[in-house]
């Protein structure tokens, strides 16, 4: 495998609406970010993934944008952003951008100009459909956020798809001169400097050629857009112009946004000059979907955490890299979700930052992560921001829930959890802002907070950065990036454990998440003797030694060794 620059850093995530907010607004800003960019070079991170900061009316928080060339005042100027970016390599890191370019916002010139001129070139930027006279939708697609895909074009007599929310029309990529108008927007920000992109919902861009009903699968009488994204064929001629005309000329690090590719795709994706860089391994996110909703959802415990992790490390052996995470803007705190309230501690919460973090591939550390950051409790739908959530929480209703148990149910896997403020310290709304946070702060944030943890040794932060340099350290690099993944045959439930092997070294990686004591047999070296101990490279304050042939944790132990004969 080709080395590339990227493979041996470590990424962050940024949620900038709720990072840190620099001028009392409650809104978290560029200036913001840079306050705490020495943090994050303490930390240890090198790349730093910013959610969108484009100029938009946020109806999806900024995923929907306006002005792909402009960041929206409330975060800042071009000026910040240019500074953000200067001070970021200043310090070694480098700033990828959100590509949002599935959609653009029902605010962007282009959708405003195709309502004026529908038939006009603005009007091919978008999909439109004369409107049926007895109010025959032109499909029956459901869009990701609840309701039909198609509304009316303002002012016309034409509908408009939209496969999120109607404030999110989609783009029509089989107009050569919308591509162009994406490719130079990327060519544009590369020039500012920034290392690549981070490439949103990107599996959509490609429709079938012939739009039709699929059967309904609930009864609101629609279907979901998978059976249409099942159906497209070609999306690697969109992918493949836009790493050759935006990407490549740039070497632009780029990681893909990618749910639901098709079977023997991996290749083509993140393979040798694939489309991306790398994409995330999202079978933790895909794990317990229901086609009725989220209410429906099956909640994942450590062994099929397990079963997940060791099922992407077989699909994608050595075709390339997956990024690596526990949670992102979309998800529920991995430490909620992953750790059930009877196992969550500090302890269980570093054996999970080690097994994953330590994976073949690229971690992202999404913000908060690396204090422990855990759901928080909302009381009420009025409470709840995201609007997927709210759409959630009716179907829910409509399903026959009842008001507390849809609010439960959605509340755990609500966007939410992950975008409230970041907890910096135990000051009034977690040290985020000096005004109202546009979000609630999680009330634990008086026990869970940077300041507390920053130069606490056995803090779930200082974990993180004992992680870090573990990962970078130059006596062991090479089989953290480069070795193979290799399932442990002698997993229990609540264990998970694996080796990294490369030909010098065998690295063994274990997390015990249950309170009890486990003991797992070590495995065979390369020559077929059996490892007898090892050098214990990383512990998390639990008990844990490999000794006789075997590796004892105690109760909540993650360890990793340095296998020796
Ligand atoms: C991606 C984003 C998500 C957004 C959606 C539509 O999934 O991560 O936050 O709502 O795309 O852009
Ligand atoms: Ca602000």
């Amino acid at each position: 495998m080709e080395k590339k620059w990227w493979h041996d850093k470590v990424a962050y995530q940024i949620y900038p609406k709720s990072f840190m907010d620099s001028n009392g607004d409650g809104i978290g800003d560029l200036q913001g970010i840079i306050s705490r960019l020495d943090y994050l070079k303490d930390l240890g991170v090198d790349i730093l993934w910013l959610s969108p900061i484009y100029k938009s009316p946020l109806a999806d928080e900024g995923y929907d944008i306006s002005d792909y060339y402009a960041i929206d005042p409330r975060f800042g100027s071009m000026q910040d952003m240019e500074e953000l970016i200067a001070e970021a390599k200043k310090r070694g890191m480098t700033v990828l951008m959100d590509l949002v370019v599935n959609h653009c916002s029902d605010e962007h010139e282009w959708f405003k100009k195709a309502c004026e001129d529908p038939d006009g070139q603005y009007g091919k930027y978008f999909y439109l459909r004369d409107k049926d006279p007895e109010g025959k939708l032109p499909t029956n697609w459901r869009s990701y956020f609840g309701g039909p895909c198609w509304d009316e074009l303002p002012g016309t007599d034409k509908l408009y798809l939209h496969v999120f929310h109607r404030k999110q029309p989609d783009l029509n990529w089989e107009n050569p001169q919308l591509r162009e108008e994406v490719y130079k927007n990327i060519r544009w920000w590369m020039e500012k400097g920034i290392g690549g992109f981070r490439i949103d919902a990107i599996i959509n861009i490609k429709k079938p050629a012939v739009f039709h009903d699929y059967p309904a699968d609930r009864d609101d009488g629609l279907s979901s857009v998978d059976n249409m994204l099942m159906e497209a064929e070609g999306i690697g001629e969109f992918l493949g112009e836009m790493r050759d005309k935006a990407f490549a000329p740039y070497d632009a690090f780029t990681v893909g946004e990618v749910f639901n590719e098709k079977e023997g795709d991996l290749p083509l994706f993140i393979g040798e000059n694939g489309y991306f860089s790398t994409m995330f391994d999202f079978s933790v996110e895909l794990y317990g979907r229901s086609g009725k909703g989220w209410f429906d959802m099956k909640r994942i415990d450590i062994d099929a955490f397990r079963n997940c992790m060791f099922g992407a490390h077989e699909k994608i052996g050595d075709i390339g890299f997956y990024s690596t995470i526990i949670e992102n803007h979309d998800e529920p705190r991995g430490a909620s979700r992953l750790l059930s309230d009877e196992i969550r501690c500090d302890a269980s919460k570093k054996a999970l930052a080690a097994v994953y973090f330590l994976r073949r591939g690229l971690p992202f550390i999404y913000q908060g992560q690396e204090i422990g950051m855990e759901n928080k409790k909302i009381r009420s739908v009025q409470e709840l921001d995201d609007i997927s959530s709210i759409d959630s929480y009716e179907v829910a209703r409509r399903a026959g829930l009842t008001n507390e148990e849809a609010l439960e149910t959605i509340t755990f896997h609500s966007r939410d959890n992950a975008r409230t403020p970041m907890q910096w310290s135990d000051e009034e709304h977690a040290g985020f802002t000096t005004g109202d946070p546009w979000l609630r702060e999680n009330p634990n944030y008086r026990q869970i907070n940077v300041q507390e943890q920053l130069g606490r040794e056995d803090s779930v932060l200082s974990y993180y950065k004992k992680l870090i340099a573990l990962r970078k350290d130059p006596a062991y690099k090479d089989t953290f990036v480069y070795g193979d993944f290799v399932p442990a045959e002698d997993c229990g439930h609540n264990v998970i454990a694996y080796l990294r092997k490369s030909k010098e070294q065998t690295i063994l990686v274990a997390g015990n998440f249950g309170a009890q004591d486990v003991s797992l047999k070590l495995p065979r070296g390369a020559d077929g003797s059996a490892f007898k101990g090892g050098k214990l490279l990383l512990d998390n304050g639990k008990e844990a030694y490999a000794e006789d042939g075997r590796l004892h944790l105690a109760g909540f132990a993650a360890a990793v060794v340095l296998l020796e004969a």
